[in-house]
């Protein structure tokens, strides 16, 4: 039984507050939603948990099973049993996936894995999320096609049974298919290895697949209602505006680009 403990985060991103207190408590064998507006925090609240040193926490504690995870350094958030399933995940030419896999599992076991044992899991993971099996031999994330790069955040999980798992907008890219793949895939895990998980996801048909147990709105940086799925099911048929009238708040809105001007194109420097 693991328990993610957040109290009053604030967390800013070159020096704008991006997150203004987060009280969030994430237990074994429960499913959090997390929903809200583009560009609200909700990436942000999971780089600062993982430990992204560009988001820096300036209030508040994180503690897993009462440890704190603000004073560990990355990798060891990841032995402790957090798991970052990226809405962008990186591409990492020259290391194949198979051995960045097995570097992981390594790095969080006295005695590394046998050959045998780790090409069971990993063909078991890429058959039960229907990849090519030739994508384990191939560069980490290199040339995958968008949806591939999410079924794969999804094998990593599977390999490396966080205690905590926090998948990004892992619904983004998936075709229809694949949507319920990957999310059978997520259940049967929880299922079997009784891990927390943090879902964030803008799309209910996706949700209804994973029924969350909890479901939160995070609106300017702050967690502003929480309930079940009601909540998702208002918020896929009416969005977001009624939060912001029944709880006073203002969502961020993406700030729009400075406009160019024609003439500074133009412009020649006159030395
Ligand atoms: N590394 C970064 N550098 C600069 N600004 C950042 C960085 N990460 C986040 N921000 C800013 O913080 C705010 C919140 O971004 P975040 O990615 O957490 O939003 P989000 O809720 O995940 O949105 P979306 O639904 O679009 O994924 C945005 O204004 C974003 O531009
Ligand atoms: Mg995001």
């Amino acid at each position: 039984m693991s328990t993610l403990e957040i109290k009053d985060l604030h967390v800013s991103v070159e020096d704008k507050e991006i997150l203004r207190g987060i009280d969030l408590t994430v237990r074994s064998d429960e499913m959090h939603a997390l929903m809200g507006p583009n560009g609200n925090g909700k990436s942000t609240l999971l780089a600062a948990i993982m430990g992204n040193p560009k988001y820096t926490v300036t209030q508040g504690s994180i503690t897993l099973d009462g440890k704190d995870v603000l004073a560990m350094p990355v990798d060891e958030r990841s032995r402790a049993g957090l798991f970052l399933g990226m809405q962008y995940p990186s591409e990492i030419p020259g290391v194949t996936n198979s051995d960045f896999l097995r570097t992981a599992i390594n790095a969080r076991r006295e005695t590394p894995i046998s050959l045998f044992s780790f090409i069971k899991g990993m063909d078991h993971a890429i058959s039960e999320l229907h990849m090519k099996p030739d994508l384990a031999h191939r560069f980490l994330n290199v040339g995958f096609s968008g949806g591939e790069k999410k079924r794969n955040e999804i094998v990593q999980m599977l390999l490396l049974k966080p205690e905590l798992a926090m998948l990004d907008e892992i619904d983004s890219g998936l075709d229809v298919d694949a949507l319920r793949i990957v999310a059978d895939a997520i259940l049967n895990a929880q299922k079997e290895d009784h891990m927390g998980v943090v879902v964030v996801s803008h799309y209910a048909r996706f949700l209804d697949y994973l029924k969350p147990t909890h479901a939160h709105i995070l609106v300017d940086g702050r967690i502003v209602v929480s309930g079940g799925p009601d909540l998702i099911h208002r918020v896929d048929h009416e969005g977001y505006d009624w939060i912001e009238k029944e709880y006073h708040v203002q969502a961020r809105k993406e700030e729009k680009p400075k406009p160019v001007l024609l003439e500074s194109c133009g412009a020649k420097k006159v030395e």
